[in-house]
């Protein structure tokens, strides 16, 4: 490669790999997508069909005392990071299959950074 060229390759290169991690962040556009897509089961500070969301950013996976999980979640090793919570939104059931979460998932991924950062901003 040209080494003109080399400085833009990079700055490509570091683009595509940006999304999950954007600093850039918009949060009623968050607001907006949980209001809409994950309300009807989750609140921030209280446990529903599905337990509260504040914190869940850098929580271990399925640790919400007294909340009943699936076996899946329950026995996962993980912490919840925005690369998983990434993950897990595009579509739950592939990330852990036994899931109670009934929710296919957000294929958009503006929606779904803009409720990581809304998740992200209640920690
Ligand atoms: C139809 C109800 C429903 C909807 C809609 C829903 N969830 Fe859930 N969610 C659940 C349930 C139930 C669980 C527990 C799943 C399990 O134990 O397998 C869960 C678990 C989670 C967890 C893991 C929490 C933990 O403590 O480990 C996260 C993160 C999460 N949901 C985020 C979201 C987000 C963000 C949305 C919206 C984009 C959403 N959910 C939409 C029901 C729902």
């Amino acid at each position: 490669m040209p080494p003109l060229l080399r400085p833009l390759a990079t700055a490509f290169a570091l683009a595509l790999s940006l999304p999950v991690l954007a600093a850039e962040c918009d949060e009623q556009a968050g607001q907006k997508v949980f209001q809409t897509k994950c309300s009807a089961c989750h609140a921030l500070d209280a446990d529903r069909v599905g337990p509260h969301l504040a914190g869940v950013v850098g929580r271990p996976v399925g640790s919400v005392p007294g909340f009943n999980y699936s076996s899946d979640l329950a026995g996962a090793k993980h912490e919840w990071n925005a690369q998983l919570i990434d993950r897990w939104l595009t579509a739950p059931a592939q990330l852990f299959p036994e899931t109670t979460m009934a929710f296919s998932g957000l294929r958009n991924v503006e929606e779904r950074q803009a409720v990581l950062c809304f998740l992200q901003q209640h920690s």
